[in-house]
């Protein structure tokens, strides 16, 4: 299925109550820019991935997210980080925790990260993302091509240990409604491209075997960009 037919499932699934935007989409027109995914590439020198976190609360996506940002950072990759508190504080702010706005969530989330690697950058997501199906729908938006699902496997009795924030304690005690693992689902991935013990390795040994996995994916061979640089 080409990009322009996913999207327009996509924004078919979301319609929304008043204005239609099947209608909306007839009055739009779409203007394909003239600098190709590849050339972007061979300019930046680098394949664009989306590494898609998933796990609960406290399973370590935001730190091990600015940590691979950090180390993509020093072997000389442009990489961003979306992470779900921070987005939550802009783009996001008028969603809250029910599953139709979880859902909503990550449908934005998915296609900022599409945007974001189509300008050649390296996307780190943060986000519980809980259901299977809006990950799915993220993978869709994407591009199964450049979606790294990765599971951080912690299980809820280690991260209600660590609690860093006090979220859980907060949600034992029935001040948070829809906390993920207590009070609303988390569905672990079944084939996730990369899964990392999060709850048995350090922080430290997660990064290095997260950083091994995404840097054979994001270098390019070696290629000569202009004539000039291959005489
Ligand atoms: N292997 C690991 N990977 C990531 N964080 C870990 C790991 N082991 C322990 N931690 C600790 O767990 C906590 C994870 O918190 P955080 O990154 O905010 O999680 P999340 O963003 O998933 O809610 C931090 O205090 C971190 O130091
Ligand atoms: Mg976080």
């Amino acid at each position: 299925m080409k990009t322009s037919q996913v999207n327009k499932q996509v924004s078919n699934e979301m319609t929304s109550a008043g204005e239609s935007r099947l209608e909306r989409s007839g009055n739009i027109t779409w203007h394909a820019s003239q600098v190709s995914p590849e050339a972007r590439a061979d300019l930046h020198r680098q394949n664009a991935v989306t590494v898609w976190l998933t796990g609960l609360s406290a399973s370590g996506k935001s730190t091990l997210a600015y940590g691979l940002e950090r180390l993509l950072h020093d072997t000389g990759h442009a990489s961003f980080v979306l992470d779900g508190d921070n987005i939550r504080h802009g783009l996001n702010v008028d969603l809250d925790f029910s599953p139709e706005n979880r859902r909503e969530n990550i449908r934005r989330v998915a296609e900022v990260a599409r945007l974001f690697n189509e300008a050649a950058l390296v996307v780190i997501t943060a986000f519980i993302s809980p259901y299977r199906e809006d990950r799915a729908l993220a993978r869709r938006i994407i591009g199964p091509e450049r979606f790294i699902e990765t599971y951080l496997a912690a299980d809820i009795a280690t991260c209600e240990l660590r609690d860093p924030r006090g979220l859980y304690r907060k949600a034992r005690a029935g001040e948070i409604r829809n906390f993920t693992g207590i009070t609303a689902p988390y569905e672990a991935p079944h084939a996730p491209e990369m899964t990392v013990n999060t709850g048995m390795l350090s922080a430290e040994e997660s990064l290095q075997r997260m950083l091994d996995a995404v840097l054979p994916r994001i270098q390019m061979a070696q290629r000569c960009r202009a004539a000039l640089e291959c005489v």
